[in-house]
């Protein structure tokens, strides 16, 4: 399976999957590229320190988000990619991108979708809406990407106990420490040893 990773930030789950690959928790697959939209974006290192190419490609280098959009699906084309995976991508995705990869783009969420999910939920805010509601349990979402914002079919689910002490550092903490880098990993090797179909 050849996947290719957006990135955004500090590319943690980038490395889970890394990890993965390296340690034979996941099989059949190599990590073609990652792209991230942040050109200081320490997942880029990480890539670089596992010999993965890595490039930027960001709106903020381009005239217009068109330009960018078409920019974008050339690169991503030219690495014939099974599976696109967003690891912590914060960028907005042409539309032409979402529509020629159909059930061929994951994404990780931390929240149990459907709660704490769609616009404006990234980042501590799934936490911070989770800690406001009281609920006892949250976790990690990875489904696959449509038009919508965290709206796609739901792949892999994990639970994660909110403690009474918790801020929403200590909470995204666990999440990403016992769901996150847990669940994508898993995903993308139930895909790889097609346990789960996509494409259809
Ligand atoms: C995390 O909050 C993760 O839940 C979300 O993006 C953030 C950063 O992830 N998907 P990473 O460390 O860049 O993988």
């Amino acid at each position: 399976l050849r996947i290719g990773v957006l990135v955004s930030g500090g590319g943690t789950n980038l490395q889970a999957i890394i990890d993965a690959v390296e340690n034979g928790k996941i099989t059949n697959t190599e990590i073609a590229v990652v792209i991230s939209n942040n050109k200081n974006a320490y997942a880029l290192e990480r890539a670089k320190g596992h010999g993965i190419e890595g490039k930027c490609i960001s709106p903020k280098d381009f005239e217009n988000r068109d330009e960018f959009n078409k920019v974008l699906l050339n690169e991503i084309n030219a690495y014939h990619l099974d599976l696109i995976v967003l690891a912590g991508c914060m960028v907005i995705l042409p539309p032409e991108l979402i529509s020629g990869y159909k059930n061929r783009i994951i994404n990780i969420h931390p929240a149990l979708i459907p709660s704490f999910c769609g616009k404006g939920f990234y980042g501590l805010e799934p936490h911070k809406a989770a800690l406001e509601r009281g609920v006892k349990i949250t976790g990690a979402t990875v489904h696959f990407v449509d038009e919508g914002t965290d709206t796609g079919p739901i792949l892999l689910q994990k639970a994660v106990e909110v403690k009474e002490s918790d801020t929403p550092e200590v909470l995204q903490k666990r999440v990403m420490e016992e769901a996150e880098w847990v669940i994508l990993p898993e995903a993308i090797n139930l895909i790889a040893n097609e346990k789960i179909k996509i494409g259809v």
